[in-house]
Parts: structure tokens; C-alpha cells; sequence
């Protein structure tokens, strides 16, 4: 199992209690150092997620887990990215991507980012100043990008994957529930 962007590792040991051999890499020098002081002897690497560590069909499982995706700004890095995580799985394998339904997370905020001139890029950008709830990181600032269902389709088809089913979970942040979703992705 494979968990790209895997932060200071949440899912690392309710994996290895299901048996999973689990393998995790994020580009950020400091979560990566979090994750090693919380679970030593944890494979984990220091590393972007378009250039991955692991051999071309060699995974059964992939994790874009708690939004992995929104935290890489630009369309073509996101594309980069999933091919990449395409690349280390094998035909048929699963991968598991979560994101926020673009038109309740902040809606407000998504239209007044585009339209306020603000240098971001795409709609669905916002900065968020908080937490990454990615290991007690308070960041100010931390820009994300709320990714639309079409934009998801595409990204999964492009990059050779089949969304096999989709559901939504509650995000308690949020005044609206269910304004995020965990998508089941397959290898084609
Ligand atoms: C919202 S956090 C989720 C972390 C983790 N999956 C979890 O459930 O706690 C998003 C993570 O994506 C990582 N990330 C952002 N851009 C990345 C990239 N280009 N390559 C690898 N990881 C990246 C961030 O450093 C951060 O740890």
C-alpha cells in the first residue's frame, strides 16, 4: 500500500493492522520528520509526489487520502501526479482519493478567491489559515485548491484510472454536511 501525501502518518498504523506492507512518501521535510518520530521504522519517504520512490506496477493499494489532491496547486501538477501514482500501481489496483465537493466547501470564498483578483490560480483555490489536520501543523495561509467533480472525472481519465464508486462523509468544519467525498478509483 502506497500513501502519497501521507502527512505524519494517521493511516499508518490502522494499515499495518490490516496487513498491509505500507509505504508512504510527502513532500513536506517537516511532516516527514513528524511521521518518523511517531512511528520509527515506518518506510517513509521525503519525496514529491511526481517523482515516487516505488517500481513501476509494483502496489495494490493507493491513498490520496484527506485531500491529498486539493494540497497541489495547478491543474498540470495534479495531472503529474496521478500519472505518476498510476505508474508504481499494477492493472486493477485501487486507489482511494478524497476531496470536497467544490460547491459547498466555502463556496463564498471559492468565487470571491476567482473573482477578487487575489493571484490565485483556478477557481476552487482558496487559502485556508489553520490547521492541515495533517499532525497538529498550524499553518497561515495554506492555499488549496477545491477540486469540481468534472475536474476529478477528467483527472481519473486521463491518467488511466476508473471511478468505480464514490460516497460522501460528513466534515464536521463545515456547516454543511457532507460537503466531502471519498472516491474509489481503479487501475485500467
Ligand atoms: C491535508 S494533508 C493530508 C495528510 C495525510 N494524508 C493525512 O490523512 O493526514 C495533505 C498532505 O499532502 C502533502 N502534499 C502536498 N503536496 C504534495 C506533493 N506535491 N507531493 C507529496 N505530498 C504532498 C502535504 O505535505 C500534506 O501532508
Amino acid at each position: 500500500m502506497y500513501d502519497i501525501g501521507a502527512g505524519a502518518g494517521r493511516l499508518y498504523e490502522a494499515a499495518v493492522r490490516a496487513g498491509y506492507a505500507y509505504s508512504a512518501c510527502d513532500v513536506s521535510a517537516a511532516l516527514v520528520a513528524r511521521f518518523r518520530t511517531m512511528h520509527p521504522g515506518a518506510d517513509i519517504h521525503w519525496t514529491d509526489g511526481r517523482s515516487l520512490p516505488w517500481r513501476t506496477g509494483s502496489g495494490d493499494v493507493g491513498l490520496l487520502t484527506y485531500h491529498v489532491l486539493e494540497a497541489i496547486i495547478g491543474r498540470r501538477n495534479r495531472l503529474r501526479t496521478l500519472l505518476e501514482v498510476r505508474r508504481v500501481l499494477r492493472q486493477g489496483a485501487v486507489l482511494y482519493v478524497s476531496h470536497h465537493v467544490a460547491m459547498r466547501y466555502r463556496p463564498r470564498q471559492q468565487l470571491r478567491s476567482f473573482f477578487g483578483g487575489l493571484g490565485l490560480e483556478e477557481y476552487g483555490d482558496i487559502s485556508i489559515t489553520g490547521s492541515s489536520g495533517a499532525g497538529d501543523h498550524a499553518l497561515s495561509s495554506y492555499r488549496t485548491h477545491i477540486i469540481s467533480a468534472l475536474e476529478c472525472g477528467w483527472l481519473a481519465r486521463v491518467s488511466g484510472f476508473a471511478v468505480q464508486d464514490r460516497w460522501p462523509f460528513d466534515a464536521s468544519s463545515e456547516r454543511s454536511a457532507r460537503c466531502a467525498i471519498m472516491e474509489r478509483w481503479s487501475a485500467v
